[in-house]
């Protein structure tokens, strides 16, 4: 028996003007998406902004339906409409942020697992990291790369 673990390692800020110029231009692109979510149902608001390697930027918010599993997270509707429009540029950073009446999210806003996954795939079909910028208004975490939150993602086995 051989035992495996899996290390993450959290950049933890308390200010957004500790970020890079790229990353706070990201997290601020999020917060403006935020805004425009479709969210009559939760009323909780969530934007994600995605800087591809050829520096475009697709920004996306959750779209919540009457039949609730129609809905889309934000993540995943700047993510897929990303690769809708440049399916061979592969996606550097996603910032994502939340808020519900307003107000943006404390905490840090952390992923539902089936963006995680989709996230996931995003990184590998690029072959880059893509780095996660996790941001709350009293603490932001930056993720290095879209596996650290979720190891041991489903893959299809190798033919
Ligand atoms: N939501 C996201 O947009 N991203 C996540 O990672 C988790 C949850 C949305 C889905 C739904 O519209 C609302 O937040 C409440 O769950």
């Amino acid at each position: 028996m051989k035992q495996r673990a899996f290390t993450i390692r959290v950049a933890e800020y308390e200010r957004l003007e500790e970020l890079s110029e790229q990353q706070i231009n990201l997290v601020n692109r999020a917060v403006e998406a935020t805004k425009g979510a479709y969210a009559p149902y939760s009323k909780y608001n969530v934007g994600a902004a995605v800087l591809m390697a050829n520096g475009e930027i697709f920004t996306g918010n959750n779209q919540e339906n009457a039949a609730y599993p129609s809905g889309l997270c934000a993540e995943r509707v700047a993510v897929f409409y990303a690769g809708a429009q440049f399916p061979d540029v592969p996606a550097k950073t996603i910032a994502i942020t939340a808020m519900r009446d307003g107000i943006l999210q404390e905490e840090p806003v952390t992923p539902c697992g089936g963006c995680r996954q989709v996230l996931v795939e995003k990184e590998n079909q690029g072959n880059t990291p893509l780095e996660i910028i996790l941001y709350g208004s009293k603490k932001i975490q930056v993720i290095r790369q879209a596996v650290d939150l979720l190891p041991l993602p489903f893959s299809f086995p190798k033919l």
